[in-house]
């Protein structure tokens, strides 16, 4: 423990658990905005303010409805590996018996993904879950460090809830830790008990819960054969984040495929140093793995996650699956290929705004409801609780169903794998049916749609928001634009679960070309402001369409986008830093 207890005003006092409580006197820090994806900070902030965790969870737990409310419940704890999460779980587990919860469940070394956490939550009837992460972001005491909480569902916490955990935090004034005498033992599994059983911390597998309900989605004996045919390999990169200790078991184990198949599986406290964002920036050593110009052994199927396993890359030998074909292709194959689909069928499906347009035609053919949402996962859990989708997915990697309500990059994986065991199931060796066929044909079908997002990181926020003030301008009728330009306008959406509307959701552009860009701010950039713009132009099937060069079909698009918004004039920016 790093409390200071100089700087406090200590004192015990008996609380429900029986469990000596120190009560700490403290003040409001500024700087612990929370929003759906929790907080994020420099893990120096947290490393040189020994208050400035207890602050933020004694906020939370003031905020979920203190002791009456906490009394006799569970919570599941978690988190993606990274420095500074054992010291936080050793606080959490004290602030939780002080605060009157009565058992909690936590991942041996502090480690479960998000999706396991959102598994747990309602399997093990928990009031909810805190996720130590600041998912793909760079970590050690140099990088980020970040604390999120889940409800009840498994779902992120909405924005009622972490509106109010920052009002805590402005207001706080003290925070409890019970007094158990010394850490508890978080690296092997089993049960601490304390007050004759008041306060329990259970130390699970991270991984068995999760196991178990994957096996109950998808057709294990199935992808054992893929994994065992001569002529089928893959690679999945955990990039030494949290999914490293899942994919040992779930592909290495579990389904034969064996260590080798898996690439930086342990899980590091600063993921080796490296940046776990499963795209083709930051996960290149993959890429060229998969690139048989550069590796004649190069596997059959390649795959990344991000630091607490939410995000997922999709890769085949020498080719790349975009965010927007893969959750296009996933639903295509659903009901034939993965037996929790063949049971309940395709309900609806969503995509997020700036997500790419693939889905909307296998909605369209499969006749169900396609739901086109704003960014952010919390969208599509309000769907699914109302049973309106069962698979969706977004740009930034992210690819789930209503198995939880989380994104789930293993579940992203298995899912692929399905689709190569279902389209491989009678093929001789020799025959293998590849990702990039799959991929080929989904085009051959259905058209193809190309797209592109160019992101400017760490612009200034005031440049940033005088190049959306003249788009919204544009949107609003009272700025001009070229006449190649059909319309402009900006996002907003009406939630037909519980009707609230989100306003100011980004800026649509659509040519007369059939082209579409949008422009919209990153919620989550830690520097400054980032200005992502997507591209997106569909074209009909057609034979040579499969062979065309990406960026040579959206350059005419791409210039006229730039120049449309004045994107060099506004943000002094030449180039892009991040091209995916
Ligand atoms: C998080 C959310 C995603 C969302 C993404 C957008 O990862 O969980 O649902 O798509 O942020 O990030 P951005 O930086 O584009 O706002
Ligand atoms: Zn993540």
């Amino acid at each position: 423990m790093s409390q200071t207890p100089q700087s406090h005003d200590n004192q015990s006092s008996a609380l429900a658990t029986d469990i000596p409580v120190l009560v700490y006197k403290t003040e409001p820090i500024s700087g612990q905005t929370t929003g759906t994806s929790g907080m994020r900070k420099k893990t120096s902030v947290l490393v040189s303010n020994p208050s400035f965790l207890p602050n933020w969870v004694q906020s939370l737990f003031d905020a979920l409805g203190g002791p009456s409310v906490l009394s006799g419940r569970t919570l599941i704890l978690g988190g993606d590996g990274r420095f500074y999460n054992k010291t936080a779980a050793q606080t959490i587990l004290r602030m939780a018996a002080a605060n009157g919860f009565a058992r909690v469940i936590v991942g041996r070394n502090a480690l479960l993904t998000t999706p396991a956490v959102s598994a747990l939550i309602p399997a093990r009837e928990a009031l909810g879950g805190i996720i130590l992460t600041a998912s793909h972001n760079p970590a050690g005491l140099d990088g980020d460090w970040g604390i999120k909480y889940n409800t009840g569902s498994g779902a992120p916490a909405l924005q009622a809830l972490t509106d109010a955990i920052y009002e805590k935090t402005q207001k706080i004034f003290e925070y409890k830790l019970a007094d158990f005498g010394a850490d508890i033992d978080l690296s092997s599994e089993g049960i601490t008990s304390f007050a004759e059983g008041k306060f329990v911390v259970e130390v699970i597998n991270p991984v068995d819960h999760y196991l178990t309900m994957l096996r109950s989605i998808f057709d294990f004996d199935a992808l054992r054969e893929l994994m065992a045919r001569p002529d089928f390999s893959m690679l999945f990169d955990a990039m030494h984040a949290s999914t490293g200790e899942y994919a040992r078991v779930i592909f290495g184990i579990e389904l034969g495929a064996g260590f080798r198949a898996v690439l930086n599986a342990d899980p590091k406290e600063d993921f080796g140093g490296g940046h776990p964002d499963p795209n083709l920036t930051y996960a290149a050593d993959l890429v060229d793995a998969l690139d048989p110009t550069k590796n004649a052994d190069a596997p059959q199927f390649g795959a990344a996650s991000d630091g607490d396993g939410d995000r997922n890359m999709i890769l085949g030998r020498g080719v790349f699956v975009s965010p927007a074909d893969s959750v296009a292709i996933i639903a295509d194959y659903a009901s034939k290929a993965i037996p929790y689909f063949g049971k309940k069928g395709l309900k609806g499906v969503a995509r997020s705004m700036p997500t790419a347009s693939a889905l909307d035609r296998v909605a369209e053919e499969k006749g169900v409801p396609l739901f086109y949402t704003p960014t952010g996962w919390k969208y599509f859990t309000n769907l699914m609780d109302a049973g309106k989708i069962n698979i969706c997915g977004e740009e930034s990697f992210g690819t789930s169903s209503d198995h939880i309500r989380e994104k789930d990059g293993v579940w992203a994986v298995l899912a692929w794998l399905s689709i190569l065991a279902f389209e491989n199931r009678d093929k001789e060796v020799g025959q293998f049916v590849t990702v990039q066929e799959i991929l080929l044909a989904h085009w051959r079908k259905y058209g193809r749609t190309f797209n592109l997002r160019y992101d400017y990181e760490a612009v200034d926020a005031a440049d940033a928001e005088l190049l959306m003030l003249n788009l919204k301008g544009m949107a609003a009728g009272i700025v001009p634009y070229a006449e190649e330009i059909r319309r402009v306008l900006e996002f907003e959406y009406k939630d037909p679960v519980d009707g609230s509307v989100a306003s100011n959701q980004g800026i649509i552009v659509q040519t007369r070309t059939g082209g579409r860009v949008v422009f919209r701010l990153s919620g989550t950039g830690s520097e400054g402001a980032t200005l992502r713009i997507y591209f997106e132009l569909y074209e009909a099937p057609s034979a040579d369409m499969p062979n065309k060069d990406l960026n040579v079909v959206m350059k005419d698009l791409v210039s006229l986008a730039l120049d449309l918004a004045r994107v060099e004039e506004f943000i002094d920016r030449k180039a892009p830093t991040v091209i995916t």
